[in-house]
């Protein structure tokens, strides 16, 4: 919207009338929509930046494009690859940044309807959030399945499987009776010494892979976004859908913020969307400076991760990911040539 059109809900444009807004009760109702940008100060890169970006990287590498890693079909096919990236980005290495914390702020202040998530890193649960708060809706690394018949797969077992690289194959024998099975491998004796079969199919975390649903669970709180009375959004390019649709079903004049590096999606277009340009985290502490948060933001963060961890934080990403990217596909890479 140009400079000269007025703001219709908030009293202008920026962080000070969004605390304003917040601070007088009339925000209460708040969704929040997040993307990969929120934990890149964590150490985790994201998909699309230019430099730091995981595609860029993949780019240069033997896969038919970038996004293969989350494609079903190759990933039936050559699921390596993935593997090697699931090593370096599974739970459990990372701390919430203070954007993550700020949404569990916003919960615990009674004011957070829904956080809707596109991000796998599972850094919400971590930063406290409540689990009835937050919509995984590309997934997350919390579980996995065999994608022929379906079984779960223990969480132990993945992680071991995880920290090796290597490809976790369903373990259920032909008795469990899960979903369809469409081989067997008689690979394991029983008491009795008769073969058991097993489904041996590919083991694949719960995360959403380009073309397939998302989790009923997204469609089913869509709504909260279409009542909510203030959104944010944090973090993401919007360019994948349905999700970059969400931000758009958020009425007029509901004020929408975006704390982003850069512009994105329909964000900017109405009266009463703030964009808060640059690193999310940056934007987050002023306006938790604004609404007099801060200190307990600070604190609540600095308990949550330690003095360590914010230090290394505080102290700027950009390399950090950078190098973490660089590997990765330098892993991915050898694993490739090596199936050639
Ligand atoms: P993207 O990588 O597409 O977008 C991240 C956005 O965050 C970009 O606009 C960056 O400029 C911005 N950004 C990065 N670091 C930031 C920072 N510290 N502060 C502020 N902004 C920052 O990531 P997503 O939008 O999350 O799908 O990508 C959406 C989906 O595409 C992902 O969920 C993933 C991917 O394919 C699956 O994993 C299934």
């Amino acid at each position: 919207v140009s400079d000269y059109t007025p703001a219709v809900t908030l009293a202008e444009r920026s962080l000070a009338a969004v605390a304003d807004h917040i601070r007088s009760g009339k925000a209460h109702r708040i969704v929040v929509m997040t993307g990969a940008g929120i934990s890149t100060a964590a150490g985790i890169p994201d998909f699309r930046s230019s430099e730091t970006g995981l595609y860029a990287h993949l780019a240069a590498l033997n896969l038919p494009y970038p996004e293969a890693v989350f494609d079903l079909d190759f990933f039936r096919t050559n699921p390596k690859p993935f593997y090697v990236l699931a090593k370096d980005l599974y739970p459990g290495t990372f701390c919430p940044t203070i954007s993550h914390v700020f949404i569990g702020l916003l919960a615990s202040k009674g004011l957070l309807a829904q956080l809707f998530t596109q991000n796998i890193d599972c850094l919400e649960r971590a930063a406290g959030i409540p689990a009835d708060l937050i919509v995984e809706a590309h997934g997350s690394f919390a579980s996995q399945r065999c994608i022929d018949c379906g079984a779960p797969f223990p969480d132990d077992k993945m992680r071991e499987h995880v920290a090796r690289a290597e490809v976790p194959r369903c373990i259920h024998s032909q008795a469990k009776g899960y979903g369809r099975y469409n081989r067997f491998v008689c690979n394991r004796a029983s008491s009795h010494g008769r073969c058991i079969g097993l489904c041996v199919g590919l083991v694949k975390p719960d995360i959403v892979f380009f073309h397939k649903a998302l989790p009923e669970l997204f469609y089913e709180r869509w709504n909260l976004a279409e009542t909510a009375d203030f959104a944010l959004v944090l973090g993401t390019s919007l360019s994948v859908n349905p999700f970059a649709a969400l931000p758009d079903s958020v009425p007029e004049p509901v004020p929408r913020v975006l704390f982003n590096s850069e512009r994105v999606g329909s964000l900017g277009t109405r009266a009463d969307d703030v964009l808060v340009l640059g690193d999310c985290d940056t934007g987050v502490r002023k306006l938790a400076d604004a609404l007099g948060w801060r200190d307990k933001l600070e604190t609540e963060w600095r308990q949550l991760v330690g003095d360590q961890e914010a230090g290394r934080q505080l102290q700027g990403m950009t390399k950090r990911v950078r190098d973490e990217v660089a590997q990765l596909a330098s892993q991915v890479d050898q694993v490739l040539h090596l199936d050639d």
